[in-house]
């Protein structure tokens, strides 16, 4: 406040006394004006007076004299005039002139000597004298004094001051009024808001991240303070975990822990992650350029690690605007509020993406790995495209590792089963790990891919070759046995092939869990409560929500799910209008013909049994199909009732552990496909056979009638898995397990990246 007053009151000074110039410039106008309008008319007066009285005067004719005097003593404005002798005495004088006037020096000991011509202050009021002298030929008789009022001319003076300090006010008062204002709006509010804020922070209280509204001053320091807030909330979140798990001496995995013990495994090498998904994209939105983090499992669990380990993210390029963000290296630091670690871009045309990504990945292994009865397809030009491709990223992980010894080299998923063997090749001293985020099929689905063996061969150059589940790693060493000449060790999991080992191990994935170890007692609600988000999508009087979280993915089970949500409105009528469902469907892979089908597939099924039960106010489906923002995702995560995963086939499925990992209010059901890998940890989720709708619509009637004890029962111990088996835990093993790796003395091939050369 105090600084308003200060602001207001400077205002004021300043403009009283720019007020005051122009006002003290005018009146001195004004009043110059007037003088000397009154200055020409008394000279015109007096000169023809002159001519009048010098004969009379000179005659002494003094009855005429004064006659004279009263008759032209009485005009407008002139309040006399008198006649002085040559001694200053006064021979004639108008009546009503004070008598003090009578004698000219008195008058001018008073006033100084008069001028010809002037303003004196006389009697209490204000006169113009003009003064003539009167001659007989070249004698002086006397002198002609015409005595004028003048108090109007002071009043003029006086009400152009007035008028100006009116207009002082009248400028003041409103620009005081408005600067009050907007310095309150636009300056104390957001400050007093954002000082608010830190405070809770400070006080530990979990806040939601400020908004930057649009024009307020302070967004980019509010955007900078939030950063700093969060770190701050992060880093206390850490310690809070730390510290509890030294009191319980327990060792759980934390992202500092991670980082130290990286530092130590890791000492001087590096750590590169190889992946075709970036962690983060920016794209086009109009004229400006926006960054994004893509709907993927993957990001989810490898970001935070990289967070913590700090290292090279190597992946394709995929945002419309990521040539304009890297340096000349194709490299940025990210994440770009907190730059952690590095993330270089790799390039690839559009045939190269075409028949890699899309056709000999996506339409061919993640088919064959899911079994989600959708046939793959496998054309020789993809296959090709996918041996290019793989080619190119050895060549940037070679890039990135050069000069250094023995790096760590994370190679991630299906898009890069033949890297692991070109990167030892060239760098047989780099300990190399492939964990493969998807599924791993029989040796018979397997085995009608046309290049298995190629695939099985550029898997098996890893060192460490690592699965969700045991069930996979089975799955693989029998692919393995059965396709290659190889010594499987079924005793030690490991695969032996031209003199070199690769060891086969489950390292179940996970999410991080910073702040996890949160109660409800300690999180105030962050987002928006369920009442909220319902009313958002226009459904009225909804009990519970049930909730769907998904890629929109032919092996996810939605449209199963969906119709679950009809088949228990059908066995449990009771339920209409009572719940809802809402999915939150990110599109995904569009350019493919069976995700583009499922799309609207999904939107036919829902508007059909929409159309079927709905009512006023209310529908069974909602289905949000967009790339929603983890703070709508975490919203949704902490506002449902139940949770349903109901994949046909899925390596691990984090939305599972998403869901456990947001209930810091230990409620909520979360329903759980027995074909997820999350089913094999997930014991207190209720578990169900997607294709089984029956099942599945029980489970839901089964989830929202559940008793909150019940409830809370089931998610401490489904928390407590998450916790101890997070992605900092995930990443440590795998790290553990390859620097227990014996380098190979193995020479270096000459070629940095052979398929290149040999097409
Ligand atoms: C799965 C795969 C990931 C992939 C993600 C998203 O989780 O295992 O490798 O990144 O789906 O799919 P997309 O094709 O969009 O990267």
């Amino acid at each position: 406040m105090r600084i308003i007053l200060r602001l207001i009151a400077s205002l004021i000074v300043v403009s009283t006394v720019v007020v005051s110039l122009f006002a003290a410039v005018q009146a001195r106008h004004e009043e110059r004006r007037l003088v000397e309008e009154l200055d020409r008319r008394a000279i015109v007066l007096a000169e023809s007076l002159q001519e009048s009285v010098e004969p009379v005067l000179a005659s002494g004719d003094q009855e005429r004299l004064d006659q004279l005097v009263e008759r032209f003593g009485y005009r407008p404005r002139l309040s006399g005039i008198a006649v002085y002798g040559p001694s200053g005495e006064a021979i004639a004088l108008t009546s009503s002139l004070p008598e003090s006037f009578r004698i000219l020096p008195v008058l001018e000991a008073a006033h100084g000597e008069l001028a010809q011509a002037g303003l004196i202050s006389a009697e209490r009021t204000w006169w113009h004298v003009q003064r003539l002298p009167l001659r007989q030929g070249e004698a002086i008789l006397g002198t002609l004094v015409l005595f004028h009022d003048a108090s109007y001319i002071r009043e003029h003076w006086a009400s152009v001051w007035r008028e100006n300090f009116l207009r002082l006010l009248l400028l003041v008062l409103p620009i005081s009024l408005s600067t009050l204002l907007i310095v309150q709006w636009t300056l104390l509010r957001p400050l007093t808001r954002l000082v608010d804020w830190l405070r809770g922070v400070k006080r530990g209280e979990a806040l939601l991240p400020r908004t930057v509204r649009r024009g307020d001053v302070f967004g980019p320091l509010t955007r900078e303070v939030t950063d700093i807030a969060k770190s701050l909330i992060a880093a206390r979140a850490a310690a809070q975990e730390e510290a509890k798990l030294r009191s319980k001496a327990e060792a759980r995995w934390t992202a500092d822990r991670l980082s130290t013990h990286a530092h130590t495994t890791l000492q001087q090498r590096k750590l590169v992650i190889v992946a075709n998904r970036e962690p983060y994209m920016h794209v086009r939105d109009g004229k400006q350029i926006r960054c994004v983090v893509p709907a993927s499992g993957l990001v989810t669990a490898l970001e935070p690690v990289l967070r913590a380990c700090g290292g090279t993210w190597i992946a394709h390029g995929a945002g419309d605007a990521d040539r304009e963000t890297v340096d000349q290296l194709d490299r940025i630091v990210v994440p770009p509020d907190e730059p952690a670690y590095t993330l270089r871009r790799v390039w690839l045309s559009k045939e190269e993406e075409a028949g890699y990504y899309y056709g000999f990945s996506n339409e061919g292994l993640w088919p064959l790995c899911h079994i989600a009865h959708t046939r793959p397809v496998f054309r020789s030009d993809d296959w090709a495209q996918y041996q290019r491709v793989n080619a190119k990223f050895a060549d940037a992980v070679l890039q990135e590792v050069k000069g250094v010894e023995q790096p760590f080299v994370l190679v991630q998923d299906y898009h890069f089963a033949l890297l692991p063997h070109l990167i030892k090749q060239a760098r047989p001293d780099a300990k190399v790990a492939l964990f493969w985020h998807i599924p791993w099929t029989n040796p018979e689905a397997f085995g009608i891919c046309p290049w298995a063996q190629e695939l099985l061969q550029g898997m098996l150059g890893s060192d460490v070759l690592g699965f969700h589940i045991q069930f996979h790693c089975n799955n693989f060493l029998e692919t393995a046995e059965r396709l290659l000449e190889a010594r499987i060790d079924w005793e030690q999991f490991s695969i032996d092939r031209a003199g070199h080992t690769t060891w086969v191990k489950p390292f179940p994935i996970s999410v991080a869990t910073n702040g996890l170890a949160e109660t409800a007692k300690q999180t105030r609600t962050v987002g928006r409560t369920k009442d909220a988000l319902l009313s958002e999508l226009g459904l009225s009087g909804v009990r519970w929500l049930t909730l769907g979280v998904d890629r929109i993915d032919y092996t996810k089970g939605i449209l199963e799910r969906f119709r679950a949500v009809e088949r228990c409105l059908e066995l449990h009528p009771e339920l209409q209008r009572q719940f809802a469902f809402v999915e939150l469907g990110a599109p995904s892979r569009t350019l493919l013909t069976p995700y583009h089908n499922l799309e609207a597939e999904l939107s036919a099924e829902a508007e059909r049994i929409n159309r079927r039960f709905q009512a006023r106010g209310w529908k069974p489906i909602v289905f949000l199909k967009k790339n929603h923002t983890h703070e709508d995702i975490e919203a949704f995560y902490r506002a449902a009732d139940c949770c349903l995963v109901t994949s046909l086939h899925d390596g691990m499925n984090l939305v599972a552990k998403e869901f456990v990992a947001a209930r810091h209010d230990e409620r909520g059901v979360l329903i759980l496909s027995r074909f997820a890998g999350a089913s094999r940890e997930l014991h207190d989720a209720l578990l169900v056979n997607p294709y089984d709708v029956d099942q599945v619509a029980e489970a839901i009637h089964h989830a929202i009638s559940m008793s909150p004890a019940e409830q809370q029962a089931r998610m401490v111990r489904l928390r407590q898995m998450v916790q101890e088996h997070n992605v900092y835990r995930w990443a440590a093993s795998l790290l553990n397990e390859l620097a227990r790796i014996r380098p190979e003395e193995r020479p270096a091939s000459s070629s940095s990246s052979p398929l290149l050369e040999a097409e």
